[in-house]
């Protein structure tokens, strides 16, 4: 192999280590990742809103949702790749996630970085701490459901 070919190959070779995970997916499956990794934090907001509203304990399972939902968020984005809007099954993503890309990036970014702060209050057994931040965490949601899912 001459120099040139071997260094072709190797920024090939790294070109796919640094793809995101989505780019193995069929848009078809991006839209099921998306809508599957929602539904997964809506699965961990569910047993943490009642910590919130006080009627149970923050407990290592708590601790274990914050943390899951923290991960989530991060999948979260790659399921919104623009190849995605190729697909051919019901999705309630508006057009506005690409048009204004920019934008729900934010609102995906902002969810991270709040859920992110949810598990450390959540590890520290910080209670109060928790109930503010739980409020935040939602509060990042609703705010791009509002502007980037249709009703
Ligand atoms: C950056 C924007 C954004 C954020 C932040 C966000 N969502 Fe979503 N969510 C969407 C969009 C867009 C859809 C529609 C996806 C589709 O139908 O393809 C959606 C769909 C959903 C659905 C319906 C899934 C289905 O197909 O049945 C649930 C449940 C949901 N989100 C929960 C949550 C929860 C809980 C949070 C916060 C922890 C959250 N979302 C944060 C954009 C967001």
């Amino acid at each position: 192999m001459n120099r040139l070919v071997w260094m072709a190959s190797v920024a090939v070779a790294l070109a796919a280590l640094a793809a995101p995970a989505s780019a193995q997916l069929k848009p078809e499956e991006l839209v099921k990742l998306r809508q599957g990794v929602m539904i997964g934090q809506k699965a961990q907001v569910g047993p943490m809103s009642a910590v919130a509203k006080g009627e149970a304990q923050l407990s290592d399972a708590t601790v274990q949702q914050a943390e899951t939902l923290a991960a989530l968020t991060k999948l979260a984005p790659a399921g919104f790749a623009p190849e995605s809007q190729k697909a051919n099954v019901p999705t309630k993503a508006k057009p506005e996630v690409w048009q204004k890309n920019e934008e729900f990036k934010k609102y995906a970014q902002t969810l991270q970085t709040e859920a992110a702060k949810l598990a450390e209050v959540a590890r520290k057994r910080d209670t109060e701490g928790f109930k503010k931040q739980f409020g935040a965490t939602t509060a990042a949601c609703k705010s791009c459901h509002d502007d980037f899912r249709a009703q």
